[in-house]
Parts: C-alpha cells; structure tokens; sequence
C-alpha cells in the first residue's frame, strides 16, 4: 500500500497517526496577540522572546530564530565559511536537508557510516576520511539518540576542524546534562509540525559565538547593514521566523518538560512491549537523556517492510520508514557501500509517539506490529 503523502486527518479518531502536535497550551492566546496587534511578520516581540527562551532552556549563549530547520543550516554552513573546495563530512544515514545545503554552499557532502549501536554518525568511520580539504563534520541527532558528541568535539579540536550539530530532531534531548546542538561551533533546531517542539514551520541556529551570531542575523535578514535602510553590506537571505510562528514557539515551550514527560512515559512503555519481538531499538549511547522523538525499531532481516507498513494501516496506525539513505540517491550516487547505513535504512519503521497517545494506543500499536511481522516473515 502506497506511503500517505500527508499525515493522516486529526478527525479520523480510528487512526493513530504517526504525530499529532498538542496545542492546547497558550497557543492560540500568543497568536491572537499577534492578529491583534497586527505584529505578524518577522518583526516583533514573539520573536526575542522565543529566542530567549531557546537559550535558556539549552544552555546556549545565543539563538537566531529561522523559517525552518533547512535554511537554519544553510546559515549556519553559509556563515561559517563553508563553500567550494571544502569538504563536509556527514552521515549518509539522515534525513537529506544538511546534505542538500552542504551541496547548496558548494561545498562537497562526504559520506560517512553510523555506528550499529545507536544508527548515528561513527568518529572511527569519520576520522578515516578526514583529508585536507576537509573544513568540517556534521553529525545529525536522530530519532532517540544523541550522537558521541565527546567524540567529535575531540576530532574537531585534533583536526583543526569545525563542527556543526544536526539537532533537528534533538529538542529536549541532552548528553551528560549538556543540551545537544550546544556542543559544536553551531546547533540547528527544527520546529516542523511533527517534531517534539513545533512552531508549524521553523528553527533556531544557536551557537556561543556572539560575532558569529551577529551575522546569522544579518544574513537571516538580507544582510542588511545595522542602522542604515535598503543597504546591505554582505550577503543575505531572507529566513525570518514569523512572529505568528515564534508564539506558537513560546507557548510550546512552556509546557516542553510536560511533553517530554509524556513522551518518555509512552517510550518506557513502547520499550516494555517490544522487548518480545523480533525487533531492535536504537540504543542510545550513555549518558544520554532522550527526548524520546519518535520510537524506531528495525525489523527482522529479510522482513518485507512495505508489507508490515501496509497491515498496521489496515489497523488504521500510520507508520514511516527510516531514511533513504543519501549517498545511493540520484544527486549524490556514490559507489561505495556504507554497510550500516544501508542497512538501518532499509530495516527501520518508525512508529506513533505523539505526547497525546493514550497507553491503550500504545498497546494496540504493538500488538499489531506483532502481527504484521508474525505475517510478514
Ligand atoms: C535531521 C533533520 N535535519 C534537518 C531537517 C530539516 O528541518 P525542516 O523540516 O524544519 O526544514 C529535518 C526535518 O525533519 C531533520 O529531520
């Protein structure tokens, strides 16, 4: 059965989608704040005050508020230097956007493995290719997992090289009490619909770095020079976060620790319920207090996934599979084998884990992941 191409309706109560977004906080009070006031473009007060908020509760020194986590790394890329004749090193296992704005900068994607533990970028695999055209790695945080950060920072310092932290996926998740994305030079966050914080569409760049972060606001903003109208002195963009959107941001991030509380409550049970199957889940490394984003699990080998994927739609559950790996698409097409990758990549179905699942949800989602397998092997 063909993957949907849009989450499936919030009205249709028989179906378990893959994520719903709890707005029942002060979202619509925030938003009809800015429809009030009439603020709702990429100026007004939402927008500092989710930036502050950002940098509070990650522990980074600044954040810049962007139109989505896509655009943040191509700041971020952008503002840091990185263009043609260097080299970016980067999972092939990942969802595509860093790959694609590393290659928007012109700048060449180096594809490396992940590790079979945790699925994340492996600093063995990444030390082997470091040449001297290489100016930076870029390990993304996937799923439930943060990747070694201790690890890269040590790689960076060694290597001379920068190091720019995939965190789209990493709101709320922290590594020896450090908030992923706070790690590297700079962190990039994504807020799309689906993700543990939304703010429908966007992201936040954040970075200690206050230079460096006074030009992520001007190239946000057409680089447009400070003080002076319609002049730019460098090159810029615009990737304002909307006021409307940075509302929603801040009463989403008001009520975070309960959505995190929730959703480790759900993966707790997820992780109980599975223990039984033939499946393995993303371990993640120590240290690591997870966000819990969205439960993973890799099928048996030899599983037909499309075929479990369409039973547990019978069931009315939505699922997804893991990413495609990068380095076999058409843009990228590299020869070589990246075993792991390919491998976690062609296994993996990712399952509910919206804070607003139900434990009987949960139940009903294993067990008739139970059967999909039992029917698909
Ligand atoms: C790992 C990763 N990087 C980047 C992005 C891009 O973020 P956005 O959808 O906000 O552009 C995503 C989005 O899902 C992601 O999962």
């Amino acid at each position: 059965m063909a993957r949907p191409a849009q989450p499936l309706p919030a009205s249709d109560s028989a179906i378990i989608p893959l994520y719903r977004p709890d707005l029942s906080g002060n979202e619509r009070k925030y938003v009809n704040e800015c429809l009030d006031t009439g603020w709702i473009s990429g100026q007004g007060s939402f927008v500092e005050r989710f930036e502050r908020a950002v940098v509070e509760y990650t522990g980074a020194e600044h954040a810049v508020a962007v139109s989505n986590g896509t655009v943040g790394l191509h700041l971020a890329l952008h503002c840091l230097g990185v263009g043609p004749g260097d080299e970016v090193i980067v999972p092939s296992f990942t969802f595509v956007a860093p790959v694609n704005m590393i290659a928007l900068t012109g700048a060449t994607p180096v594809f490396a493995d992940c590790r079979p533990s945790d699925w994340l970028l492996d600093p063995d695999d990444v030390e082997q290719r470091i040449t001297s055209r290489t100016k930076a790695i870029l390990p993304v945080h996937l799923y439930r997992a943060a990747c070694d950060m201790t690890a890269f920072v040590a790689l960076a310092a060694k290597y001379k090289l920068l190091l720019i932290e995939d965190a789209a996926q990493g709101v709320g998740m922290r590594l020896h009490d450090q908030h992923v994305g706070t790690f590297g030079d700079v962190g990039v966050f994504s807020f799309f619909g689906s993700k543990t914080l939304t703010t429908g569409e966007g992201g936040m760049v954040v970075t200690r770095d206050a230079d460096y972060a006074e030009l992520l606001r001007r190239a946000r903003n057409q680089g447009v020079m400070p003080g002076r109208i319609y002049w730019h002195d460098c090159l810029g963009f615009n990737y304002r976060m909307s006021n409307l959107s940075a509302a929603i941001g801040l009463a989403q991030i008001e009520r975070l620790e309960a959505t995190l509380f929730r959703k480790r409550q759900l993966a707790m049970r997820y992780k109980r319920a599975l223990a039984d199957l033939p499946v393995t889940l993303q371990e993640p490394i120590f240290g690591t207090a997870s966000s819990e984003w969205l439960m993973t699990c890799l099928l048996p080998e030899g599983t037909d996934r499309e075929l479990v994927r369409a039973k547990m739609r019978q069931d009315g559950i939505e699922t997804r599979p893991t990413f495609g790996c990068v380095h076999k698409m058409p843009m990228y097409a590299a020869q070589e084998r990246l075993p792991t990758a390919e491998s976690v990549s062609a296994r993996g179905v990712s399952l509910p884990s919206y804070p607003g699942l139900t434990d009987d949800d949960v139940d009903r989602v294993t067990s008739s992941l139970r059967g999909a397998i039992e029917a698909a092997t």
